[in-house]
């Protein structure tokens, strides 16, 4: 055959065989499960390097400034990527991030993104290591505390912080605890809005205690808080200090517990009965797992399961460990539609005579 001019023949081959097995790829919906995977760790790569920044606030051109720092030809073509995927949109020589880009960037969409990115994703990749045993959790795969502190502050204080203060109205705390306190933002937006307010956070983790010191210094509250590395489910152990306490916080924490049954958790529940029987308040708040695949539930459960901790529950469920308890649960709060799944439990020692044995 003698090619004259122009685009060269096209022979289609059809192979039906072919053609069936890449059906049951695109009907999979695994090409969009590989995008979304992909948008996960470019926003992430959005968010803590400059660009972010850069794109809301400063030079916006490529041959600008908008690349200083960057590897110019990944960053040239991270940029192309993004304009693909609908997040950044170019308007003569500059990026602007597009509606999309803007709610993909929120600080509460870049917190959620980061608990399972950051504080997380070294757990979720090792999955069948952890299966197999080839890895263990708390050995050779750890969370990332201070980014787990980190990302569960800015949501605290977003969606928790309101319920916590609307729960202390009235009751006049002074001296706030904080029992796995995290990155410490209960803490120090108490005291922010309360002057008379001085609280102590304790975790478990050192990264954690260390943002949280951090966030006070920053927040010019480092006076009135103080945040210690201890063990939430040894009351024990506790800094003296924490004898002083008279409104006791335990956010998305004792959970944890339940790797040790349930008796351990009502065990807790009654030393806290015992140590403390005058607080003010006393506030549990859970996050809820409905197993309904709405809201993260089953990205929150894999990385419980993973990282061996103990499974949250539902508020059924924690009704009856409470009842086992010398604690009596007195109203329980929520804020359907607002934030993570979670419940905050206000307990109280009952009076004499009123609770179980
Ligand atoms: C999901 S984070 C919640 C942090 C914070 N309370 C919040 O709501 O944002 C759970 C925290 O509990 C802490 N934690 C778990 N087990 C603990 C223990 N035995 N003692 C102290 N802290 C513990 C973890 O280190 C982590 O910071």
């Amino acid at each position: 055959m003698t090619l004259t001019s122009g685009t060269p023949p096209i022979i289609e081959l059809q192979n039906p065989e072919q053609r069936r097995e890449w059906q049951k790829f695109t009907l999979s919906d695994l090409p969009e499960m590989i995008s979304a995977l992909h948008v996960c760790h470019a926003v992430h790569a959005l968010a803590t390097t400059p660009l972010l920044e850069r794109m809301r606030h400063g030079p916006r051109q490529p041959g600008n400034g908008l690349l200083a720092g960057l590897d110019p030809a990944i960053g040239r073509g991270f940029l192309r990527y993004l304009v693909n995927r609908g997040i950044l949109e170019i308007c003569g020589a500059d990026y602007f991030l597009t509606h999309f880009g803007e709610c993909l960037t929120t600080e509460v969409s870049l917190a959620r993104l980061g608990v399972y990115v950051e504080a997380y994703g070294g757990v979720t990749s090792r999955i069948s290591g952890l299966l197999t045993g080839d890895a263990v959790y708390g050995k050779d795969v750890v969370r990332d505390g201070g980014a787990l502190g980190e990302h569960c502050a800015t949501l605290f204080s977003f969606f928790h912080t309101p319920v916590v203060l609307q729960a202390a109205r009235g009751r006049n705390v002074k001296r706030m605890l904080d029992v796995g306190c995290g990155g410490g933002q209960l803490i120090v937006d108490a005291c922010l809005r309360d002057p008379s307010l001085t609280g102590i956070g304790i975790d478990l983790d050192p990264d954690a205690i260390a943002w949280a010191n951090d966030l006070a210094a920053r927040s010019g509250v480092a006076g009135r808080t103080e945040f210690v590395v201890g063990d939430a489910f040894a009351p024990e152990t506790w800094p003296a200090v924490c004898a002083e306490a008279d409104g006791l916080c335990m956010m998305s924490a004792l959970h944890e517990l339940f790797r040790h049954g349930d008796q351990a958790v009502v065990d807790l529940l009654d030393q806290l009965a015992v140590r403390f029987p005058r607080l003010k308040m006393l506030l549990v708040g859970e996050p809820e797992l409905r197993f309904d695949g709405r809201e993260n539930d089953d990205d929150f459960f894999l990385i419980h399961v993973l990282s061996g901790q103990g499974l949250p529950r539902d508020r059924s469920a924690w009704f009856g460990v409470f009842e086992q308890s010398r604690l009596e649960c007195r109203q329980v709060y929520t804020r359907p539609g607002a934030g993570p799944r979670i419940c905050f439990y206000d307990l109280a020692v009952p009076a004499a005579g009123a609770g179980p044995e």
